[in-house]
């Protein structure tokens, strides 16, 4: 009897998840000949009456590569171990999942997700026995376990676009633009696109920033003739004297209207221009995956098939150094922020991006590199 494998894909979406689907299907189904069923949103749909699941084979793989967002659906609402019933209540379901895991004879599950959803499947296998593999997903790119994930790139091609598309405008009416791009508590959308974009300010929420060194960047540049400027900001991105304390700092945000609408109060005053925000939002986790997360993904989706076939329970595929391998999902769980004195804010402020604050960065040592390179 062919062997039966679940598939699931949690958290927010991310351009790629199909393509991981695709490859995952088209691996079992091809060489190990299983079956596989897909659990629509999340867990969630173990946990309906009648459970909700996709009968995945090479058929309904076609046409699936390029096409954002996840045919399985997704959630962030929908821990098995903390699950909203009526009037709010949360409940544990864990047990009635593993049963239904047992029902349908499914010999695990390929998890597809981000921290919080890897958190949960590992919980599920330590103590509910429900076997399980990961793949990492975010479009923050903040998994310490992987070099990148699938998605980020993506998320970057339609920021960098839609600096692109503010230069102009800013440049024609002399205006000082922010534009505020996702990343949760990490800052990498902002650098890259912000780096590839040309932004002329870059904040993100490992740096706090010091509204008087902004403010002097964007007067410098007018005085140079340069009546415009560009600033990035990461969603999660606060002024200095902010404090650490998470729930803390997303409810000042809240309460400012959002990082954008944060940084230009804290200009009001300091600059003589016209300031505008723009919130790029959801349209940075929509639509198709550039060419970088389709292989990427394809590459998880087939490494996470190699897994199952090895019975490689409780591990997750990342891309490490070039090369996909396997980690432990407990490792695979905590969060990597952009390191202030990494090389990507060194390339950032050694071409004259202002971050908000003195920041260094690591000199490249690319002579001494090279020779030993050779
Ligand atoms: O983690 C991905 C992400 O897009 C973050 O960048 C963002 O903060 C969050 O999800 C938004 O989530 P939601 O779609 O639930 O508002």
């Amino acid at each position: 009897m062919a062997q039966k494998i679940g598939i699931c894909t949690g958290g927010g979406d991310a351009p790629g998840l199909n393509a991981v689907i695709r490859a995952f299907v088209k691996h079992g189904v091809r060489h190990h000949d299983w079956e596989i069923v897909g659990i629509e949103d999340s867990f969630n749909g173990l946990l309906s009456e009648p459970m909700r699941l996709q009968r995945l084979d090479l058929q309904s793989c076609k046409g699936l590569l390029h096409r954002g967002g996840t045919v399985l659906g997704t959630t962030n609402r929908g821990d098995p171990f903390a699950f909203p019933g009526e009037g709010g209540a949360l409940t544990d379901r864990s047990g009635q999942l593993a049963a239904a895991v047992e029902s349908l004879g499914l010999e695990g599950i390929v998890v597809v997700g981000g921290d919080g959803t890897q958190a949960i499947a590992l919980r599920l296998m330590e103590e509910r026995g429900v076997p399980v593999v990961g793949v990492p997903k975010t479009i923050d790119n903040d998994l310490s376990a992987t070099d990148l994930t699938f998605g980020f790139m993506s998320a970057v091609e339609v920021a960098t676009e839609a600096l692109d598309r503010l230069h102009t405008t800013a440049e024609s009416h002399d205006r000082v633009f922010f534009l505020e791009v996702m990343g949760r508590d990490a800052g990498h959308i902002a650098l890259s696109a912000g780096i590839a974009g040309g932004a002329d300010v870059i904040l993100i929420p490992e740096i706090p920033y010091d509204p008087a060194r902004v403010a002097d960047k964007i007067q410098v540049r007018q005085a140079l003739g340069r009546p415009f400027s560009i600033v990035v900001v990461a969603e999660g991105a606060l002024p200095l004297g902010s404090g650490d304390d998470r729930a803390e700092r997303r409810h000042r945000l809240a309460r400012a209207g959002g990082a954008a609408a944060l940084a230009k109060a804290q200009l009001e005053g300091r600059i003589q221009a016209e300031m505008r925000c723009c919130v790029l939002g959801h349209l940075q986790r929509g639509g198709s995956p550039v060419a970088f997360d389709r292989i990427l993904a394809t590459r998880f989706g087939v490494g996470a098939a190699e897994l199952v076939a090895a019975s490689r329970w409780g591990e997750m595929v990342c891309l490490r150094d070039g090369a996909i391998t396997a980690v432990p999902i407990r490792r695979a769980v905590t969060q990597r922020l952009v390191d202030p004195a990494g090389q990507l804010v060194h390339a950032a402020a050694a071409t004259g991006v202002e971050l908000g604050a003195e920041v260094l960065g690591r000199s490249w040592g690319l002579l001494a590199a090279s020779d030993q390179n050779l």
